[in-house]
């Protein structure tokens, strides 16, 4: 596996490997990799070269968020990537995406002004820039995003259609912990009595999942007996709970296949997101 900080250097191998007639596999990160991230390596292998990119992008982080302290830690995520079987691992500095003078941006005039982009203004605006300029960097033939971030996977799908981008977009499952609680590089910002109250974001929805197995398919029911769940821990704050369709992030009265129930919610100072898709 290579690993390489340079723009100009991912370019030549990629080139080398379009020579040689190899189709890429590229999934975007940032970082302090665990299984979720890793089953999307996985899948990324029915590419013949898998591409990673550790990078966590400042564009994307409000001004009172997490930027300077998002966890790193970028050996043991090349050791990671090299037992996963990766071929190139891309960690540029912000220098060497964002150069000087840089003023260009990738935004999308729907989807993004509601659930987590309604939270964190300008957020989706950063991954859609940043994700533009990977994409024109690795020059994948498929990429690979998590569910878990449904709405960032919805956005990603309706850009790359927007503007032509020539790349797959490939949406992987959500990927869990034991207990339940959905794998977050933030999961470790938890105290153990944070982490245990954060198993109540899961429980809701398996409970959702419950609900619309027994046949119930109004939103308004199941988003409130999720808003029950929520409440009664706590040290949880909810910031949406909502019901909306998959790739248009349109509220839905009723729920239906690709219907998405998805919740976020604070953890004492930690938000965590957690859905499920209706199939
Ligand atoms: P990051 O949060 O590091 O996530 C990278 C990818 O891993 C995303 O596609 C995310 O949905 C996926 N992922 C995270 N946790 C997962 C889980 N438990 N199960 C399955 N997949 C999971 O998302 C980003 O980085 C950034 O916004 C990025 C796209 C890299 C742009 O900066």
């Amino acid at each position: 596996m290579e690993t390489v900080n340079t723009v100009a250097e991912v370019r030549n191998l990629v080139r080398q490997w379009r020579k040689e007639g190899k189709s890429i596999g590229f999934v975007p990160t940032m970082g302090y990799l665990h299984d979720g991230h890793g089953s999307l390596i996985t899948r990324a292998r029915e590419n013949d070269k898998v591409v990673v990119s550790i990078f966590v992008n400042p564009m994307q982080f409000g001004e009172n968020e997490d930027f300077s302290k998002y966890p790193r830690d970028l050996e043991r995520d090349c050791r990671f990537c090299e037992s996963l079987g990766a071929d190139l691992v891309f960690s540029p500095p912000p220098s060497e995406i964002y150069t000087p003078g840089f003023c260009s941006f990738v935004d999308l005039s729907a989807l993004t002004d509601r659930l987590c982009g309604k939270s964190r203004p300008g957020h989706f605006r950063g991954v859609c820039t940043v994700v533009t300029k990977l994409f024109n960097i690795v020059k994948p033939d498929r990429a690979y995003f998590g569910e878990k971030d449904a709405q960032q996977l919805a956005v990603i799908k309706r850009m790359v259609q927007d503007l032509n981008i020539d790349v797959e977009i490939i949406g992987c499952p959500i990927v869990r912990e034991p207990d339940g609680l959905a794998k977050s590089s933030r999961n470790t910002y938890l105290s153990s009595k944070e982490r245990k109250a954060a198993l109540v974001l899961s429980r809701a929805v398996r409970h959702a999942e419950a609900l619309v197995g027994d046949g119930i398919i109004d939103s308004d029911t199941v988003v409130s007996a999720l808003y029950d769940i929520i409440q009664s821990e706590p040290l949880a704050r909810i910031d949406y709970v909502k019901a909306v369709r998959c790739l248009t992030m349109e509220d839905t009265d009723k729920i239906e296949p690709q219907t998405l129930i998805a919740i976020a919610v604070y953890i004492g100072k930690t938000r965590l997101i957690d859905n499920l898709i209706v199939r």
